[in-house]
């Protein structure tokens, strides 16, 4: 019987090759999009304050928008949004200029956040349909003021239940990419039962609207290690199934912390980005970066940039 000639499955330098493609190519494709929230701490930060590598898909989100009064005791307007970021440094003049003078910058802003002065912010509408119809209504008229491209939805108090908030939010996204209002939308949830219950059944009904999920893994511990953290990653890769989970750190010294660059976020992100699994990496926040000179901004957008196989 003559004998086969071997076929390049079964050559093992073949399946070397093949293997460092792939590794090559998981790493060349992964996604080089870094965002990072500004204007919560009302710091006279402008855009142009932070450092914008020229080759990264560059996403600040302005923060935050609520559904509460501008009050001195601010109270919920049941989806009638108002403006809460230092909107004397970040204005819609601001967001036009920014994005003229880099074609890579995209501006996002977040609606909730946690507290508004001494009080939560609560998730509160007073019915779904009334609710969903005023937050297009406010928001579309922001959005279009500020020629902003997308939202990021980051309530962490709640006033209703999960399915409510599922559809509210759910409903408001589908309108406002329907109505080409906005290109992309983001979640940012974190380790919390309720607001994982709030988050999740948002995702498991309407996942197909939502483009990122910027988990803030800052709410971890602060003594969480790398192995860790690479657990945490895969756990959230599992509850938000399909979705683009984008890691993170902050800056701001009164969060929990989470895994700090000190402590091996960067490495962490290296072996993430190795394994094909990186989507992107977001900052909490501008405001606090700036007494360190933005430096993990920088370390950030290099890691996402470089084509190296670290
Ligand atoms: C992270 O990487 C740096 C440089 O490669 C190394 O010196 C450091 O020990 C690493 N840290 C952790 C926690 O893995």
């Amino acid at each position: 019987m003559p004998h086969a000639p071997m076929a390049p499955w079964n050559n093992p330098s073949f399946l070397f090759l093949l293997a460092l493609l792939s590794l090559m190519s998981s790493a060349s494709q992964s996604s080089r999009l870094f965002r990072e929230y500004i204007g919560a701490e009302s710091n006279c930060l402008s855009f142009l304050d932070v450092p914008i590598h020229p080759s990264v898909d560059f996403h600040f989100i302005l923060s935050f928008a609520v559904d509460y009064t501008t009050s001195k005791h601010p109270t919920p307007t049941n989806g009638d949004f108002n403006i809460f970021w230092d909107d004397d440094n970040l204005t819609p003049s601001h967001v036009t200029s920014i994005k003229q003078s880099h074609g890579n910058v995209k501006v996002a802003f977040s609606l909730g956040g946690d507290s508004l002065g001494p009080g939560y912010v609560y998730f509160h509408p007073f019915s779904i349909d009334s609710w969903v119809a005023n937050a297009v209504t406010s928001l579309s008229r922001i959005i279009k003021r500020y020629n902003l491209d997308g939202i990021d939805i980051d309530y962490e108090h709640f006033m209703a239940d999960p399915d409510t908030f599922a559809e509210c939010i759910g409903r408001l996204l589908t309108t406002l990419k329907n109505n080409r209002v906005i290109s992309f939308a983001s979640i940012a949830p974190f380790e919390d039962d309720e607001v994982q219950r709030h988050y999740l059944a948002l995702w498991r009904k309407y996942g197909s609207v939502i483009d990122y999920v910027n988990f803030q893994f800052y709410a971890y511990d602060a003594s969480t290690t790398v192995s860790q953290f690479l657990g945490y990653f895969e756990m959230q890769r599992s509850n938000y199934n399909g979705g683009k989970i984008l890691v993170s750190c902050t800056t701001d010294r009164s969060s929990s912390g989470g895994l700090s660059p000190e402590h091996g976020f960067f490495n962490a992100s290296r072996m993430l980005k190795m394994q094909g699994k990186l989507d992107g990496i977001f900052i909490w926040s501008a405001d606090d970066s700036k007494s360190n000179g933005f430096l993990y901004e920088k370390q950030s957008q290099d890691l996402l940039a470089s084509d190296r196989l670290y």
